[in-house]
């Protein structure tokens, strides 16, 4: 009995899956440049606490492989809950970067890494996120 108690509380307390909203799928970006990246959230009724986060860009060319942020780090540091993004619902947060002027031009992947902690019990958990930009030269 105890342990069907804690099947259950394990399927309701979870973390928060999160999505990059930005830039979008295949967006052109300049090595450079700012970047404004969109990180969302679904709201959760599990109490948590955004910790900290790390962005990472990986060209295609040098290989890409799940669990890499990539060799250009573009954000580290702490991460917290800006407000409600409408209309699609999700809680977000902004940061820009620079995208590093040394990226090679092509295709990449920008992941996100956020640690947070839920549940009154502070259970620690990564949650990961990644899309693909295409790096092209300004001129
Ligand atoms: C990091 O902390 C600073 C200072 O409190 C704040 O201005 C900034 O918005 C935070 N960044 C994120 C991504 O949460
Ligand atoms: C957050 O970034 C997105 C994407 O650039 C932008 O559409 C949105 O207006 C920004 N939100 C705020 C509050 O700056
Ligand atoms: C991102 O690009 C890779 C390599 O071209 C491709 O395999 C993958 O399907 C792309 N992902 C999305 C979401 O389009």
């Amino acid at each position: 009995m105890k342990s069907f108690v804690f099947a259950a509380l394990a399927i309701t307390a979870t973390a928060q899956r999160i999505w990059i909203q930005a830039p979008v799928l295949d967006q052109q970006v300049i090595p450079g440049d700012d970047l404004v990246i969109e990180i969302q959230s679904e709201d959760s009724s599990t109490p948590y606490t955004d910790i900290a986060a790390a962005i990472g860009i990986q060209p295609w060319s040098r290989g890409s492989y799940d669990g890499e942020l990539g060799e250009y780090l573009v954000y580290q540091g702490n991460w917290s809950i800006e407000g409600f993004a409408y209309p699609q619902g999700g809680l977000y947060t902004n940061v820009t970067v620079t995208v590093p002027s040394d990226v090679p031009l092509g295709p990449a992947v920008l992941s996100v890494a956020m640690f947070q902690v839920y549940s009154s019990e502070n259970s620690p958990s990564l949650e990961t996120a990644s899309t693909n930009i295409s790096v092209v030269s300004s001129s």
